[in-house]
Parts: C-alpha cells; sequence; structure tokens
C-alpha cells in the first residue's frame, strides 16, 4: 500500500491572493484556512499532511502550522529550505518529519530537486539537529544516483523523489516511460541504500496509475491536483477518490 501525504500549501496560496497585504481588512476574515482544511483530509483518508514554510512567507505562514499541530490526527511533514534560519524554525516547531527542499524566489512551487551533493555539509549538520530530536529527514532530490548516494552518506533516513519531468513527460508515452523508468531506478537505489523512498510533485488523477507502478515508494505527496478537484468535488472526495486510486 502507498500511503497518501496531502500539501495543503496551495489552499495557503490562495489565501495569499487575497490577503497577503490586508489580512485585517474584512474585519479580520480570512479564508481558506489550509488547517481546516489539513484536518478535513485527515477525515477524509490522508495518512499524512505536508505544509511548505518558505522563507520569504509567501505561502504557509508559521501561524497555519501552529493552528494545525492543535488537533493534528496523523502527522506533519514540514518541508523547508537548508538556511540556518528554516532549520531553526522546523526544530522549533517539532512537525513528525522534515524534508528538505531547495528554494527560489522566482519559483511558483518547487521545481526542482536539492543538491545535497554541493550542500553536503549543511545538510549534513540539518540532518544530525533534526536526528538529536528524533525527526526523521528527507531530501527532496531528482532520482540520481549521486544525490542517493549522498542522502545516504549524511544520515538521511528518507528521500522524496522529485516525479515532475515523469508528470511534465505525461502526454507523450515513450518520454514517460523513460522517465518511469528514472524513477524506478531512482527507487531501487534508494532502497538498496537502506532509505526509505517516498515521491511527489505533478502527481495528479491521471498520472497516478502509472506513478504508482512504482510500487516500492513508501508515501506520495500530492497537492496541486488534490486542492484543484476539490474546488469543483469538495476536498472530502478528493481526497478519498485520490487514495482509492494510489491503492486500487
Ligand atoms: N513534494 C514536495 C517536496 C513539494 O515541494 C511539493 C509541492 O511543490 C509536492 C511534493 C507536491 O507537489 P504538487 O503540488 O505538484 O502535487
Amino acid at each position: 500500500m502507498i500511503l497518501l501525504g496531502v500539501n495543503v500549501d496551495h489552499v495557503a496560496t490562495l489565501r495569499q491572493a487575497r490577503y497577503r497585504d490586508e489580512p485585517n481588512s474584512f474585519g479580520g476574515f480570512v479564508e481558506p484556512d489550509p488547517a481546516s482544511m489539513a484536518w478535513l483530509a485527515e477525515d477524509a483518508g490522508a495518512d499524512g499532511i505536508t505544509m511548505h514554510v518558505r522563507e520569504d512567507r509567501r505561502h504557509v505562514q508559521v501561524e497555519d502550522v501552529e493552528r494545525y499541530l492543535e488537533r493534528k490526527k496523523t502527522r506533519l511533514n514540514l518541508e523547508v529550505s537548508l538556511s540556518e534560519e528554516m532549520v531553526e524554525l522546523a526544530l522549533s516547531l517539532e512537525p513528525d518529519s522534515v524534508c528538505l527542499v531547495p528554494e527560489n524566489r522566482m519559483e511558483v512551487t518547487t521545481e526542482g530537486g536539492l543538491d545535497v551533493v554541493a550542500n553536503l555539509s549543511r545538510a549534513e549538520e540539518a540532518v544530525r539537529a533534526f536526528d538529536n530530536k528524533n525527526i526523521p529527514t528527507s531530501m527532496f532530490i531528482d532520482p540520481d544516483a549521486s544525490q542517493l548516494e549522498a542522502s545516504a552518506k549524511i544520515g538521511s533516513p528518507w528521500v522524496e523523489l522529485h516525479t515532475g519531468s515523469f508528470a511534465r513527460a505525461w502526454p507523450n508515452k515513450e518520454k514517460r516511460e523513460k522517465e518511469l523508468s528514472i524513477l524506478r531506478e531512482g527507487m531501487e537505489v534508494g532502497i538498496s541504500l537502506g532509505l526509505q523512498v517516498n515521491a511527489g510533485h505533478g502527481i495528479n488523477y491521471e498520472n497516478v496509475e502509472s506513478a504508482k507502478s512504482l510500487l516500492r515508494v513508501t508515501e506520495f505527496n500530492i497537492g496541486h491536483s488534490i486542492i484543484c478537484r476539490a474546488l469543483e468535488h469538495g476536498l472530502a472526495d478528493s481526497v478519498s477518490t485520490m487514495r482509492r486510486l494510489l491503492n486500487s
């Protein structure tokens, strides 16, 4: 069974589109609320919740995380960058796991994998700091052997393979199969190195059918597509449908 982590960042993106500069207008009424959507997703079958607090606080706010934690029913996977400030913040929030991601101020959402090879000592320090608090760390990386080996070398127990190239290649069967085989190879290398292998980015209701052929992946983290479907069908439906597709 592949677990489903629901990423609620896009709920915050929608809220910030209206209220970024005026949180106290409209009598202080601000919507939508990422914490409420996270609790709803948990009730509908999410195995975990992912939130990404960015350096520039563009989407999810620290208050969203704190609010969610007050009534958390599953577990929080907190995404942060490798910067000292963000690692300190993540340590103080005590999530159930941390995923280290690259950050680029110009991107709308996370676009490439973290370069663990180029940031080896900084990443190792972060893994050690989280490990001291019994928080497993995941490296969000491209399915590349050198990144997998570097992640294992610094003692990160988990990795999350970036599935963006597979999702982009989806319309072309040949390219899709090529990207899938790269991911499959990455999955096998990761497992042979003793890593728990998760995956995410760009997985949706159409491509999940072939993404789930990555049978030894522990968890898929899915955000955009679930939140989009929720606009039409409601969040409970979108989470339970994805759960069913993932494991049918
Ligand atoms: N995994 C990570 C590390 C992410 O940063 C994101 C969001 O970009 C996702 C998974 C989910 O991606 P999507 O919103 O495309 O489903």
